[in-house]
């Protein structure tokens, strides 16, 4: 699909970065929306592209990109490959000006651009130290998506803390130009996010996680224009405002979901509206939801149920206040020791329905099975 432009969007959260904003000023935002609503494609396609027309150098990193790097080295990483495509425009100005090091305009370069591969810094403030060097005269945004994920190991806290020590130090140090450094940190789950700023131990602490908006109803004027024009001559097929937005609506405003709903209606009889379609793929999602939880063991389906119901509170999962919460769930008979919460903890992380930000916490991976149990 052609994509749809959220210029002003974009411009709202450089003005925010760039203290321009009436309403609001942070050097970091944490952006959070559910799975598949259009955060990559924004960053890309958007917000890249507006800090690049301000002059900023923007790094972006995904830190579910590969699984077998730490997100420390993949941030390492994307900030050495930044600097060697910085030190490249730096050789190839000085060349055509027919120099070979010193200064050009007011910042001084370094012409040290055969380090090897192997010289990728493994430390965070060294590889940003390294980029600095090269790009003096300019505002440095990081976009790490899916950052969330930092918070899946100690190499992944400690970069947080690395990457919050830059910022404070860039603060203090922002030159008369007032080149900066700025964070953008997005994430599928509220809650995982709020992990890098809300407990007091955390790196981001005093920061707050916003909602990024999901795509709205000029989205899909601009998806009926499309595909009504593709259908051409079909006019019983040709897609209506109200059914179109009522179905997008009801897929969580997924645009994947919606083009699947759009070939299935296409396959329909004509009486069946494109919302109806949306309406019979939300059936059978809670279907394989439902199908999930119940081959779970009794033991496993109570702790997952109580946990997930918890996850917005503080719940301790072995203390014996949780413990006779997961007996309320089971037959009288049941024996439930911390070692059988423990196993039955463990398989339900294995199975990835569980996942741990900090010791001793529990969160469901999947925010759509709080919905689901506090449905029932
Ligand atoms: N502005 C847009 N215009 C057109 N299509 C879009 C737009 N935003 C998102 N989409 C489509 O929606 C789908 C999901 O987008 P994207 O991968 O950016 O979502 P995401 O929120 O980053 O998902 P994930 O949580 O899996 O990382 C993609 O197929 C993308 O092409
Ligand atoms: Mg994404």
């Amino acid at each position: 699909m052609k994509h749809y432009p959220r210029t002003d969007l974009a411009k709202r959260y450089c003005d925010t970065l760039s203290g321009l904003s009436l309403i609001s000023s942070t050097k970091n935002l944490f952006l959070a929306a559910p799975r598949r609503v259009g955060k990559t494609q924004f960053i890309n396609n958007d917000l890249i592209p507006e800090a690049q027309s301000r002059g900023w150098l923007v790094i972006y990193v995904d830190l579910w990109s590969d699984q077998n790097k730490s997100p420390s080295a993949l941030i390492c990483e994307a900030l050495h490959q930044k600097s060697k495509e910085m030190e490249g425009r730096l050789l190839s100005t000085a060349r055509s000006a027919g120099i070979a090091g010193g200064q050009i305009g007011a910042g001084e370069f370094k012409l040290d651009f055969t380090i090897p591969a192997e010289d990728i810094p493994t430390s965070v403030s060294e590889a940003y130290q390294q980029l600095k060097e090269r790009a003096k005269n300019h505002t440095v945004m990081l976009v790490v998506d899916e950052a969330q994920q930092a918070l899946s190991s100690d190499d992944g806290k400690k970069s947080t803390f690395a990457l919050k020590s830059i910022r404070d130090t860039s603060n203090q140090q922002i030159d008369q130009a007032g080149h900066d450094f700025v964070l953008v940190f997005t994430g599928s789950q509220r809650d995982k996010l709020s992990n890098l700023c809300s407990p007091k131990t955390s790196a981001f602490y005093g920061s707050s996680v916003e909602e990024f908006p999901l795509l709205d109803s000029n989205f899909i004027e601009f998806f009926i224009y499309a595909v009504n024009d593709a259908i051409g001559s079909n006019a019983a097929k040709k897609l209506k405002r109200e059914s179109t937005l009522g179905a997008f609506q009801i897929l969580g405003c997924k645009p994947d979901l919606l083009i699947d709903a759009l070939g299935k209606y296409m396959l329909e009889p004509i009486e069946h509206s494109i919302q109806d379609v949306a309406l019979n793929m939300v059936r059978s999602a809670a279907f394989e939801i439902e199908t999930t939880v119940n081959a779970l063991t009794p033991i496993q389906r109570a702790i997952f149920k109580t946990i997930t119901l918890n996850s917005q509170n503080n719940f301790a999962p072995f203390s014996s206040n949780a413990i006779s919460q997961y007996a309320a769930e089971l037959p009288e008979n049941t024996n439930l020791t911390v070692s059988t919460v423990q196993a039955a903890i463990s398989a339900l992380r294995d199975q990835s329905l569980l996942w741990q930000p900090s010791s001793g916490k529990y969160l469901p991976e999947d925010s759509s099975y709080l919905a689901y149990f506090r449905s029932r």
